[in-house]
């Protein structure tokens, strides 16, 4: 092959590798702040079972709070603790949790919305898509979004990891956890029995 034409036939190459490439969106690259939360909650964002929970496509106001309650102790976790205080600087939380707020998490198909069914019988989802009156427990679904996908600051909970789930409800109930609107979870999870809190972590955890 002559010269001109190894160039020209290298060229195209190039040309149609820039093209494919670009027809896959990039991943965005991971910014400075952010790169020490991806050895527990991963470069997706997903997090690992029985280590991190998934925060990929969480709001920005609701993670960036969470941080703030994590520096000011309303929440305690010997692993995530520490790490709030790394980006304790309003420029570097805004950066690290930018980040991770615009991963996407899991889409679910089909979404189940509150009053889908007129008769529920699991334990877990007739708490979920109804509450229970008697003991003023709202559906969860009323401010957690159809199939718990999350509605701006109420956070998402499908597809979490069920231990993580557990730990929070958990966590409210023997008031290691606070700092939530008008303590709205905390009179919530005070009400839910231990065997509730399995049940709705593990139903939250696999919904698809
Ligand atoms: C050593 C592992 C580890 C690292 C590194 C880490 N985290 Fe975490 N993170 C955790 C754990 C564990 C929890 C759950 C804590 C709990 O149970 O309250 C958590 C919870 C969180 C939450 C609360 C999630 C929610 O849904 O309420 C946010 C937000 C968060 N981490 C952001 C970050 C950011 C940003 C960084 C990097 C600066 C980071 N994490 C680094 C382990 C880690
Ligand atoms: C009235 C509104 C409301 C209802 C009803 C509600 N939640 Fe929540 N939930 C919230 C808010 C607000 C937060 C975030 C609290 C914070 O900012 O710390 C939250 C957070 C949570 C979290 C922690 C998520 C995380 O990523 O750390 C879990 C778990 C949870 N709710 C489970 C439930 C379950 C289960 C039900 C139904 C039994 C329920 N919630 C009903 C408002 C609600």
């Amino acid at each position: 092959m002559s010269l001109p034409k190894i160039i020209q036939s290298s060229l195209g190459l190039g040309v149609l590798l820039l093209s494919t490439s670009s027809a896959f969106a990039a991943p965005a690259p991971i910014p400075p702040a952010a790169t020490v939360c991806t050895s527990c909650h991963m470069p997706t964002g997903m997090g690992l079972p029985n280590m991190a929970p998934m925060i990929a496509g969480k709001n920005a106001d609701y993670l960036t709070h969470q941080i703030d309650l994590f520096i000011a102790g309303e929440r305690n976790d010997p692993l995530m603790t520490p790490m709030a205080s790394l980006i304790a600087d309003p420029q570097k939380k805004a950066e690290a949790i930018n980040y991770f707020a615009s991963l996407s998490a899991p889409e679910i198909k089909n979404p189940e919305h509150r009053g889908d069914h007129v008769i529920i019988t699991g334990p877990a989802r007739k708490l979920v898509y109804q509450g229970d009156w008697n003991r003023n427990i709202p559906a969860c679904s009323t401010c957690h979004g159809a199939s718990g996908i999350g509605v701006q600051d109420f956070p998402r909970l499908a597809n979490q990891h069920p231990d993580y789930l557990e730990e929070q409800l958990k966590a409210w109930k023997n008031k290691t956890r606070s700092g939530d609107h008008n303590d709205v979870m905390g009179s919530i999870a005070r009400q839910l029995t231990d065997t509730e809190i399995s049940q709705l972590s593990h139903y939250f955890a696999t919904v698809k």
